[in-house]
């Protein structure tokens, strides 16, 4: 039974393809029936159809008949984003192949280099495969060459398809079931959890790879990583829907509904099973913003969507905060940028929340005197320190040779570190020490735009170094505004303050009383500016009698008198926090 499963992923940098040509082996396979079809059918979220980016792996099982022979097919789909590397790893270790989709208009890019580097590391046998050949792109016998030779392969092992047209699709699947390897089943009974999903009647649903033994409803099974024992309420194939199933056997992908509630219990890269399969952690969110509902009243709405988003989203984090300004909210905790704009996106829609959020910060590691302790809030960062560690990432940029001067540039506004360049195939690679923090300002849209969107990058977290950074407190008529503080480099601060100030200067209006807008650290003020006294008349501009327009205006001031009562004395209304958070 074992030799008819093929186990693969599909991995290729981001819009390459994936998803489309996923698609196309659902409906060569006839996995889904012609009128269910939809495009990106294992992007199950709007969100993710929307803005053509996989956030949730979805799993299908084809069936494909090879030569007389019938074989079960197990895909699964991995986001793209390097947030979300250890998500990928997770999938890689469940399968035994992977195909390497390159987009041939675009050529190879870098995290079609990272993607292969990991597959390669987790033993996986490479197909490589050019996209998109119905564009007709130049140069394809160039890049099948170039391809090969990452991939170690001669160039007429290169397949040519178009996830659009179907082209080359089949072939495809066929190489799939000769090339990659059937699964060879280990003894001890293991499933390792490459992704989860939470159902309110059926509890958490693991999404597992059998290695060992079999699993079946109603059987005892213990996760082994955090020693919990459950009951197997259900298990099952993805089909792609959930399609209930007698038993999952060694080799096979499918599914397994634990009846557990508290979603935490159940960590991606545990195990179920006698055994803790290797390349278990637990994904540490290292990049940390504090929410607040718009509203006050919106504030257990909030908490309600956090809770829903975290069900399915094992890596959110999140704990109760508050601010004398802001009110209740949540700090809540991230893989990256891209993980936490899509979480805020999706607080949005989903639960049609307004947010006000501060800036996203980074941890840091921090010696006092007295202890050392992790730092996930500015507000909470020490004015005096022993020592301070910020994590770093390592970045990979790959570009046509003509930008490689403005992006070797950009060291001027990035803290960029040990740069190496590399001439690689008529382009350049270039590596690089970046702190996080720095990475999530707005590295990726300077990357493009120096480069007219040609380069592309990858990072990965390498660890923690030490940093000279200080504490920047925003205050507005001498009171701070905790939201707005920030940890800033040494070298960054005077230009930092002076920014923030003059920027707030614009955005904040007038008031009855002149306001001084300061920037401190410790006790020590950088910048200051002032805001002169002006009484406001909302309604002074509009002409003429149009009573409803200016009914409407007085109905405004006075729900804005309201929140300001709320908010105590400073009003840094919630527009002013989107402007300033804006890159
Ligand atoms: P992520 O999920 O963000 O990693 O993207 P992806 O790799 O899944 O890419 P996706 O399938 O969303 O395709 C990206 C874009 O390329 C979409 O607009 C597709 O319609 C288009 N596309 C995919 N395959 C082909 C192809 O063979 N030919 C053409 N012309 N367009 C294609």
């Amino acid at each position: 039974m074992n030799d008819q499963i093929r186990n693969f992923v599909i991995i290729a940098h981001i819009d390459h393809g994936k998803s489309t040509l996923a698609d196309r082996f659902l409906e060569a396979t006839s996995t889904v029936a012609p009128y269910k079809m939809k495009e990106q059918y294992l992007d199950a979220l709007e969100l993710e159809r929307e803005r053509g980016i996989t956030i949730k792996m979805a799993p299908v099982r084809m069936a494909y008949r090879h030569n007389e022979v019938d074989y079960i097919l197990n895909l699964i789909d991995t986001p793209g984003h390097s947030d979300f590397s250890y998500e990928v790893s997770r999938a890689l270790g469940a399968v035994e192949g992977a195909i390497l989709l390159v987009d041939a208009v675009q050529g190879i890019q870098a995290q079609t280099l990272a993607n292969l580097e990991a597959a390669k590391n987790a033993g996986l046998k490479i197909i490589g495969a050019l996209n998109k050949i119905d564009l007709n792109p130049p140069d394809l016998g160039e890049l099948a060459e170039e391809l090969a030779r990452l991939i170690n392969v001669s160039p007429q092992e290169i397949h040519r398809v178009s996830a659009r047209t179907g082209e080359g699709v089949t072939d495809l699947l066929e190489a799939i079931v000769e090339l990659v390897p059937s699964p060879k089943p280990i003894f001890p009974k293991a499933a390792l959890i490459f992704s989860s999903l939470y159902d309110e009647h059926k509890g958490v649903i693991a999404f597992v790879r059998v290695f060992g033994g079999e699993f079946k409803a109603g059987d005892e099974a213990r996760l082994q990583a955090v020693k919990y024992d459950f009951k197997i309420k259900e298990a099952g194939y993805f089909s792609p829907e959930l399609n209930p199933t007698d038993s999952l056997k060694p080799g096979e992908i499918g599914y397994i509904a634990t009846g557990i509630k508290e979603a935490d219990a159940i960590k991606i890269g545990d195990t179920i099973g006698d055994e803790v399969l290797p390349g278990f952690r637990v994904p540490q969110p290292v990049v940390f913003v504090s929410l607040y509902p718009g509203l006050e009243s919106d504030y257990e709405d909030l908490k309600n969507g956090l809770n829903k988003l975290k069900l399915n989203d094992a890596a959110l984090s999140f704990s109760p905060d508050s601010s004398q300004v802001l009110g209740r909210g949540f700090r809540s905790g991230f893989l990256g940028r891209l993980h936490f704009e899509i979480t805020v996106e999706r607080l949005k829609r989903e639960f049609g929340l307004e947010l006000i959020n501060s800036f996203p910060s980074v941890v840091y590691e921090v010696k006092t005197r007295e202890d050392e302790k992790i730092i996930e809030d500015p507000k909470d960062f020490p004015d005096d320190y022993l020592e301070a560690r910020e994590p770093v990432t390592k970045i990979r940029i790959l570009t046509p040779s003509r930008f490689l001067g403005p992006i070797l540039e950009l060291k001027n506004i990035f803290r960029l570190s040990e740069i190496e360049t590399t001439a690689w195939d008529g382009r350049f690679r270039v590596t690089a020490i970046l702190p996080l923090a720095d990475l999530i300002l707005d590295f990726d849209d300077k990357l493009k735009s120096v480069s007219q969107g040609f380069a592309s990058f990858s990072y990965e977290l390498i660890g923690y170094r030490r940093v000279l950074v200080r504490r920047l407190d925003i205050l507005v008529a001498e009171e701070k505004v905790p939201g707005l503080s920030r940890v800033i480099p040494e070298e960054n601060l005077e230009s930092e303050a002076r920014k923030m100030v003059s920027k707030l200067k614009t955005l904040l209006t007038r008031k009855q009383f002149a306001q001084a807008i300061q920037a401190a650290a410790g006790t020590r003020i950088i910048a200051r500016e002032t805001i002169p006294a002006l009484r406001k008349h909302v309604t002074g501009n509009l002409y003429g009698g149009d009573r409803t327009r200016k009914m409407k205006l007085w109905q405004k001031q006075q729900k804005g008198k309201k929140r300001l009562k709320e908010r105590g004395r400073v009003e840094v209304p919630l527009e002013v926090f989107r402007e300033l958070l804006k890159k």
